[in-house]
């Protein structure tokens, strides 16, 4: 799909690169030429990912760090760029989530996922975009947000509010520092599976089963997908585009639609004929 030197030049950091969708990406960008750094809280994690990573010759570089620790995610940036290279490019992916009832979330409950997800996104973008205008570089940000931001979602509450809070981040800065090129944009992800949130998000193979069946395509997504989505957003293919959020979730987010519901309540042949069966006769 891209050429093989598509981020060749890009120096891009990842949070959360160790694993999953972070990890995914981190691959994508390296396998098309980037300097890929990925930072998390595991260090074993992140050298196992680097290995992986690595294996496209391209530079590797990881940074053991918690995000929600400010004077920390800066002395990381000042590491980076010291021993690998100054950045162009941050993806925002690190991020805290679990299924509960919010009546009975602890305050410290609420306070660590919005932390991670909502603080630990403006600390790494502010150290990062601070950087980039007193160098006069240009760069581009890639916050990974989700399909509820815009309504909300029941047993997630936390994190809904922190990531609607990270999706107004994306589009504030999009205007904010267009002027000094920088381009901020997010990604919506549909349903992934990846070990860390399927832990956490996907209690039972009963619910996992009745989940499948709300996704018009059918399927979950491959991280590769949402890989080459993200490489797209963060080369230089897209340089007009900034403060758009796109998502990516085989049709999930569109099951509002009133009579959406149709098609799991009767197979797609039974429908049809329920519909002929509607038709006024000639
Ligand atoms: C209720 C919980 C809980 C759970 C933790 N807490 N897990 N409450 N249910 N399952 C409470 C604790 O009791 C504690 O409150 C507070 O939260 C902090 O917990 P710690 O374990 O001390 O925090 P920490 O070690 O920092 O871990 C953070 C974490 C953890 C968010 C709780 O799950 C984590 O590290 N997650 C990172 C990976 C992740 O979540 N991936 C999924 C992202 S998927 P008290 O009051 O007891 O002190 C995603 C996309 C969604 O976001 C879209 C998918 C379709």
């Amino acid at each position: 799909m891209f050429k093989n030197d598509t981020l060749t030049g890009k120096t891009i950091l990842v949070t959360g690169g160790g694993s999953g969708l972070g990890l995914a990406m981190a691959k994508g960008f390296s396998s098309l030429g980037a300097k890929v750094a990925i930072c998390g809280r595991n260090e074993d994690r992140l050298k196992s990912a680097a290995e992986t990573i690595g294996a496209s010759g391209n530079p590797v570089y990881t940074a053991s760090v918690d995000v929600r620790d400010y004077e920390a995610v800066s002395a990381m940036m000042d590491r980076i760029e010291s021993d690998f290279g100054a950045l162009n490019g941050l993806v925002n992916n690190a991020a805290g989530n679990f299924l509960f009832p919010s009546e009975d979330l602890s305050p410290n409950a609420f306070k660590t996922v919005v932390d991670i997800v909502l603080h630990g996104t403006f600390n790494c973008t502010q150290q990062f975009g601070k950087r980039l205008i007193d160098s006069g570089n240009s760069g581009t940000i890639l916050n990974i947000v989700t399909t509820y931001t815009q309504t909300g979602s029941a047993f997630v509450m936390p994190s809904a509010c922190a990531k609607a809070g990270v999706l107004a981040m994306t589009n504030s800065l999009a205007a904010e520092w267009a002027e000094y090129n920088i381009r901020v944009n997010s990604i919506a992800p549909g349903p992934f599976p990846t070990e860390g949130a399927w832990t956490r998000l996907m209690p039972d193979p009963k619910i996992e089963e009745a989940y499948l069946k709300k996704i018009p395509a059918g399927r979950y997504g491959e991280h590769d997908e949402l890989a080459n989505l993200a490489v797209f957003l963060m080369s230089d293919l897209s340089p007009y585009i900034t403060g758009e959020c796109v998502t990516i979730d085989g049709g999930e987010s569109l099951m509002a639609g009133q009579f959406n519901s149709l098609m799991q309540i009767a197979p797609r042949k039974q429908l049809k004929g329920f519909f002929q069966m509607m038709k006024p006769k000639k």
